[in-house]
């Protein structure tokens, strides 16, 4: 039967080859105790299906889904391409993957393989036809887990063959040497190439390589390793064409370009690690979720994996104290998600992982974590409300991978701006200010959003720029910063410098860069903020109600422009530093809409103060008027059928005030509310009246 969206899934990566068999009967009854659903099963099988070359024996497979699908457990049934076994490398060693600075990886660990090696393509293809042929139509299999967490470990291969596969690439994309030479700047330090035969991958040269290239070998590694997992999606479609297929995506990093991968899937999956000795990790998963969702804002999508207390692979790996893991379990489903996934089921007795926790622990099912699985299994199993509602959000990140990737190229003013960083400022903002967000790539859709915000949109397009702009003037509201619109898609400069084609909407040019040292602080007024305290949707914002405002500025990092003004409007200037009475952040009325400029990373006041004023220009309401600190309002879905969650990361009770009584459908408190009121941990999830 293949995956429906009508119940949550529950469960996590289930490896028991670890194990001798008459474990299988243990496992599952445990499983049904604790309400588990679905499993991932044989994500690292191949060389227990294909022990020698060609010897496939799924048998132990068969048997272990034979007794999943006797206890009512659903299987997510993985590829098993992940790991390759040690046999084929010793055959091939060509499929080992070459490092930029020449080493080759050796087996021994996971993912050692060339993406573009064709024995290595072959021989995944060979244990996928076989796998689904043999088991594909076993009714315990609900979904395909193709491969795990491509690009997590490799996120590209720098070898001969890669070298070939990227000369392949660049010559449907730019069509001759020719193009290929102006695309690349090559006048610059004698680089013009005469023949694609002489274009190598950007390998340790004695310095900085050619940025386009960069920029197009990240691009080539992306597309690569998304062809290695058509191979096997196009197995699949052809040989198993009811079952849906996903793949569980590691991180939002700039390795994978999600907007690209999301398509070849039926249901986007995530795997998600936030520390639980950061306090302030639940603004991570938040912001990661929220783009997550919005890869197919069609449908819900699935957290493939959690750990459900410590993991082994940071320095030191905090267990999550009691109630948390439940938590972090509710706000998954709060941003979108329709399963609750963990790796991994059973702890394993040996190898590198047998440090992280595991539903089922080394102790045995006596034990908290077990204790707190089964209670969640229970709870998520008694309330289905929030399965397949989808959440639409008029606020978007704009996120666009071309430009993260040559935003972070070397050489440039500094090698501090991180787009991760300011992306989660932005987030957290709005997080802080419970404004739903999705996130959506700024040559998208964007008739639906009323506020943008784009953190550091280095590289774009004109189509893009064009994109924005007509956006703006129909009316919306977009909040860019710093470094923007500097590059074309060839990593260029667009011609008078930045912003570039976006120096129209901002109102001002930058005629020099101004990186500050690490540690160095400039302050800056927001003087020019309309003080939006009193607004009509009477949420709380920052500039009245902060003190930094007061004190004469808010601190500002990483990153300052010397901006020269062409007609936009100045709301804020530097306070100190080689910048001092510069403007330093600027509003700019267009058409209808309105451009606010950040020309330097404000600290968290500061941003939050930008926000609130660009939110109430754009006519965006807030969730809830104010939330305490470390408590998330989330909602899911839209309409008659929205909830709203709210959740509380901290381990101190809080009462959050409610816009008009509601009900938790969690507590069964009885009756409504207009103060939700949540222990250490607690999570409240009440339908919004409409
Ligand atoms: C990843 C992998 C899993 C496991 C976990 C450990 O998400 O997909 O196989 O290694 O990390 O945290």
């Amino acid at each position: 039967m293949a995956l429906d969206f009508r119940s949550v899934r529950y469960g996590g990566d289930y490896n028991p080859e670890h194990w001798p068999v008459e474990k299988l009967d243990e496992d599952v009854e445990l499983m049904r105790q604790a309400g588990v659903n679905l499993v991932s099963v044989g994500i690292f099988g191949w060389a227990t299906a294909e022990p020698t070359p060609g010897a496939f024996d799924f048998s132990f497979y068969r048997t272990v889904l034979d007794r999943l699908h006797a206890g009512g457990i659903g299987v997510c049934l993985a590829t098993m391409t992940a790991s390759p076994p040690p046999w084929l490398s010793h055959r091939h060693p060509e499929m080992l993957p070459q490092r930029i600075d020449g080493v080759t990886l050796s087996p021994g660990a996971r993912q050692q393989y060339c993406p573009s090696c064709p024995v290595f393509r072959d021989a995944v293809g060979s244990l996928v036809e076989a796998l689904a042929a043999e088991l594909g139509d076993h009714p315990a299999v609900q979904l395909w887990h193709l491969h795990n967490e491509y690009g997590c470990h490799l996120k590209g291969c720098w070898c001969d063959v890669s070298a070939a596969a990227f000369r392949t690439w660049l010559q449907r994309r730019y069509g001759s040497i020719q193009e290929l030479n102006r695309a690349w700047t090559t006048t610059f330090w004698s680089q013009g190439y005469s023949d694609f035969a002489e274009i190598l991958p950007p390998r340790v040269a004695p310095t900085f390589p050619n940025n386009a290239q960069q920029l197009d070998f990240a691009r080539f590694s992306s597309d690569e390793l998304q062809d290695l997992m058509r191979v096997e999606v196009d197995i699949l479609r052809r040989v198993t064409p009811n079952v849906p297929l996903t793949t569980n995506f590691a991180a939002v990093t700039p390795s994978l370009d999600l907007w690209k991968w999301a398509p070849d899937l039926d249901v986007v999956s995530f795997d998600n690690y936030p520390d639980p000795a950061d306090p302030s990790s639940f603004r991570i998963a938040a912001m990661d979720y929220d783009i997550v969702r919005s890869l197919r804002p069609d449908r819900p999508w699935l957290l493939m994996e959690q750990a459900p207390s410590a993991v082994n692979w940071r320095t030191r790996n905090a267990p999550k104290p009691a109630g948390k893991m439940r938590t972090s379990s509710w706000q998954a489903v709060a941003h979108g998600s329709d399963s609750v996934m963990f790796f991994q089921w059973r702890a394993s007795p040996g190898g590198a992982e047998k440090f992280h926790s595991a539903m089922v622990g080394h102790t045995g099912p006596d034990s908290r974590v077990f204790r707190e699985i089964t209670a969640l299994g229970s709870e998520l199993a008694a309330h289905q409300e929030p399965t397949g509602l989808r959440t639409r959000c008029d606020t978007a990140l704009l996120l666009d991978w071309d430009s993260w990737w040559a935003g972070e190229l070397d050489s440039h003013p500094t090698g501090d701006l991180k787009l991760r960083d300011q992306m989660l400022d932005w987030h957290t903002a709005l997080g802080a200010s419970a404004v739903p967000t999705d996130a959506v790539h700024p040559g998208g859709d964007l008739s639906r959003f009323r506020l943008l915000i784009a953190p550091s949109l280095y590289l774009i397009t004109q189509r893009s720029a064009d994109n924005l702009a007509d956006w703006v003037a129909a009316g919306g509201t977009l909040v860019l910063s710093y470094f923007s619109g500097v590059a074309d898609e060839r990593d260029r400069i667009h011609p008078g410098g930045a912003p570039g084609p976006l120096r129209d909407l901002v109102g001002a040019t930058v005629q020099e860069w101004w990186p500050l040292q690490p540690g160095e602080q400039v302050r800056v007024s927001l003087d020019g903020l309309p003080d939006n305290n009193n607004g009509a949707d009477g949420a709380r914002t920052s500039t009245a109600a902060d003190p930094a405002a007061a004190a004469g500025g808010y601190a500002a990092e990483v990153f300052s422009e010397d901006l020269v003004l062409r007609g936009a409007e100045v709301i804020g200037r530097y306070v100190d530093g080689g910048l001092a009475g510069g403007p330093a952040v600027l509003r700019n009325r267009v058409g209808n809409g309105t451009v606010y400029y950040l020309s330097c990373r404000l600290d968290p006041a500061g941003t939050r103060a930008v926000l609130d004023a660009a939110r109430t220009d754009a006519g965006v309401r807030p969730l809830l008027s104010w939330l305490p600190d470390g408590v998330e309002a989330v909602r899911r879905g839209d309409g008659a059928d929205a909830l709203l969650f709210v959740i509380n990361h901290t381990s101190e009770p809080v009462a959050v005030a409610l816009p008009e009584p509601m009900s938790d459908l969690l507590t069964d408190a009885s009756g409504p509310t207009d103060t939700v009121r949540l222990n250490g941990y607690g999570v409240a999830m009440l339908p919004m009246p409409n």
